[in-house]
């Protein structure tokens, strides 16, 4: 129920209640959930106090005040599954595809239903808080965490995004959305410095926050660990209170990334929860939001109204999402999340190249090397904080290693779906043999005497790290090229979390990208070989021909050790992915919005509108003989005479042989604005736009000129 309303800022019912509630606190009661404790794992290893014997270990506690009916904190990763490095020794919880599968999907309908299915696992298991929303973008392919973000353009971010919140939430548990802003690389990430000019942040990162904010009011924002233009994430007035708070109006609680509060005095710039102390003590030697705020309260630097502020904030958000009204759990059907998360590796998965080979033939009788990978194992996962231990446990971890504090985590953790194992149960007739690839002349040997060869190609990628360059690890760049070189009919499988450069590209057959393909993985992957599941992913990243194409060929920092201060200058600005493709003319290895499929689909009727701003229509046709997915995409190319790519629109369309379905993409203005930093809006130049319709960012086929009005609007 609304209440009250003001300019930037809707009252509600909960906020009411929070006011309330938080009237009625003492001050104990009040500093005491502004800080939260983790649970044991190889880095805590002693329970604190705080968490009461019996609690099952979260990655966050915070303690409730009972007599005023509000719960205690649970807090739990995140967007792949439950986990927490504490949590994930006791038990398992269905594991989904990697976050840039999701993204590949352009689906937000999938994006929903497994954030509902997160919801429902958390929600089973106590925890009320889910650290899911990861929706940075993924500037550079070099970064270990892209895996976990959904894509390099803001409103395919924010659109898969909000529907995972929004799924998240449904079920009663608050979702953060993380890690606000600019933590885009791994490299030395507490010592960065992310630099970016203003209005191009508001335009790239900070809009992917905004409307996926808007779209999903998730309960709580997390800042990232990096210095956003001098100013730490966690301290950063700008970014917490400026433009989040004030700007947009966000009612709920910012807390800190784990171990990134620079200070007490971020209370004062907007930061309302300093979590997991235990890691501020290890990187800052002190906790902030205990005793060093208590006595900046003291001596009148903590203003009271700004302590019930951060009070107020968490539980509004606690209050309208529900976590003090729980009733029974709910029943939690793993089977039928087991098919959310295959189903969402069915849809991530992306075909990028096919002369003809794919499909197999569900009765084929060749031989097939299958080489590589650990394909008779399993399938890889990314690390970290968000990698999940499924159902039965992992099929195997072989420890990889590292320097630093994530060293220790950093597996190859397979998923319990071997690709070998599904491929023989579609492929009866098949002679399907494996080579482990571990070196280039053993699998050529293989792969000389079979009909067919695949090879898997993984790239583990870790949270606390960067790539140093595109190859794949372990010799495998040249186990492909053997094998391509021995038999001309080799399909490659692709199991990594980032864009990587394929020096053998046009010596394969086929190339398939499955990403980190969850708990049934192998399965999703042998039924896109074999043609049961018609590929429809489409990329969510750029795949650069080299770093030489992407903004910073060099990584300032890359392999300089752990505490060296380290600053990146995202020069490229809004410019990011295939907008700064098309800004410099560059052609990618693949493009971003590219896939392909085993049918083919033509657009017709392609008409724009203008005006306030851009409504396209198209009408879109399976002509081929299998049902399929489409994902038509608008975008904007030239605006008012200045050249800007932008994707305004996109929409993914389930056609049956023969059918036909019109499809209108209208784009947020803002895509269409610039941010005018000095005025402190967003300012559509009037003028003739040309938008285009495409398949992806560098196939485009239609295009249409339409006239946009000048105008002002939001903040
Ligand atoms: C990660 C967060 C995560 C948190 C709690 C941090 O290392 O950056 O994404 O939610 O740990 O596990």
């Amino acid at each position: 129920m609304v209440v009250q309303s003001s300019s930037t800022r809707v009252w509600t019912a909960a906020d009411e209640r929070a006011r309330d509630v938080e009237q009625q606190m003492t001050d104990d009661e009040r500093f005491s959930l502004l800080v939260s404790v983790m649970g044991t794992n190889h880095v805590v290893v002693e329970r604190d106090a705080r968490i009461p014997e019996g609690t099952s270990m979260s990655a966050g506690y915070v303690p409730g005040v009972p007599r005023l009916g509000v719960p205690a904190q649970q807090s739990s990763d995140a967007s792949l599954g439950i986990t927490n490095p504490g949590y994930r020794e006791g038990d398992t919880a269905t594991a989904l595809p990697a976050a840039i599968a999701l993204g590949a999907s352009f689906n937000p309908a999938l994006a929903r239903e497994a954030g509902a299915m997160l919801g429902r696992e958390a929600r089973s298991r106590g925890f009320n808080i889910q650290l899911a929303g990861g929706v940075n973008l993924a500037r550079d392919p070099r970064n270990g965490r892209n895996f976990e973000y959904l894509s390099e353009d803001p409103l395919v971010s924010a659109a898969l995004a909000a529907e995972s919140i929004n799924g998240i939430q449904s079920q009663g548990v608050i979702s953060t959305i993380k890690h606000y802003s600019l933590n885009c690389n791994e490299t030395n990430r507490h010592w960065l410095d992310a630099v970016i000019d203003p209005a191009a942040h508001r335009e790239s990162d900070l809009l992917a926050f905004e409307i996926a904010i808007e779209r999903s009011q998730p309960g709580s924002v997390m800042t990232g660990y990096n210095k956003i233009n001098g100013d730490y994430a966690g301290g950063n007035g700008v970014l917490m209170q400026d433009v989040l708070k004030d700007t947009w109006g966000y009612p709920g609680w910012v807390m800190s990334d784990w171990g990134g509060t620079p200070g007490w005095e971020a209370a004062l710039k907007g930061l309302d929860q300093e979590s997991g102390l235990q890691l501020d003590v290890m990187m800052w030697k002190q906790v902030w939001f205990t005793d060093k705020l208590r006595a900046a309260y003291a001596e009148g630097k903590l203003p009271k109204e700004r302590l019930s502020d951060m009070v107020r904030r968490m539980l509004r958000s606690m209050f309208a999402v529900g976590v003090d009204s729980w009733g029974p759990a709910p029943e939690v059907d793993m089977a039928a999340h087991h098919q959310i998360s295959l189903e969402t590796a069915r849809q991530g998965i992306v075909l990028l190249k096919n002369d003809g080979a794919l499909p197999l033939a569900t009765d084929t009788t060749a031989s097939i090397a299958v080489i590589g990978g650990h394909a008779q194992v399993g399938v890889a996962t990314g690390c970290g904080s968000s990698a999940v231990l499924p159902p039965g446990g992992y099929a195997e971890v072989i420890k990889i290693g590292g320097p630093g504090v994530m060293g220790v985590g950093r597996n190859l953790f397979l998923m319990p779906s071997s690709p070998v194992v599904e491929l023989k149960k579609l492929l009866p007739h098949a002679q399907v043999e494996f080579d482990p690839g571990q070196s280039p002349a053993e699998a050529a040997l293989m792969a000389r005497r079979s009909d067919i060869a695949i090879v898997f190609g993984i790239k583990v990628e870790s949270e606390g790290f960067d790539s140093p360059d595109l190859s794949l690890p372990w010799g495998q760049d040249a186990v492909i090229e053997a094998v391509a070189a021995a038999n001309p009919n080799t399909i490659v499988v692709l199991e990594t979390g980032n864009a990587i450069s394929m020096p053998w590209r046009d010596k394969v057959k086929a190339i398939v990208e499955a990403w980190y393909p969850g708990q049934a993985g192998g399965q999703a992957i042998a039924e896109v070989l074999a043609g049961t599941v018609n590929p429809s992913g489409r990329l969510p990243v750029t795949f650069p021909a080299d770093l030489s194409q992407t903004p910073r060929p060099d990584l300032p920092g890359l392999g300089s050790a752990w505490g060296t201060a380290t600053t990146i200058n995202y020069d490229e600005g809004a410019e990011v992915g295939y907008r700064w493709m098309a800004r410099t003319g560059a052609k990618p290895l693949f493009a971003f919005g590219y896939g392909l499929s085993y049918t083919s689909f033509t657009h017709g009727d392609f008409r724009a509108t203008g005006g306030e701003t851009v409504t396209a229509t198209v009408t879109v046709t399976n002509n081929g003989a299998r049902a399929g997915a489409d994902v038509p995409q608008l975008y904007l190319m030239q605006a008012a005479g200045d050249n800007r790519m932008r994707l305004l629109g996109f929409e993914r369309v389930e056609l049956s042989p023969g059918e036909s379905r019109s499809v209108t993409l209208t784009a947020d203005p803002r895509l269409l604005a610039r941010y005018d930093g000095q005025a402190g809006n967003w300012h559509i130049a009037g003028g003739t736009y040309h938008v285009a319709l495409g398949r992806a960012a560098d196939d485009l086929e239609s295009t249409a000129a339409v006239t946009l009005n000048e105008q002002r609007f939001g903040r």
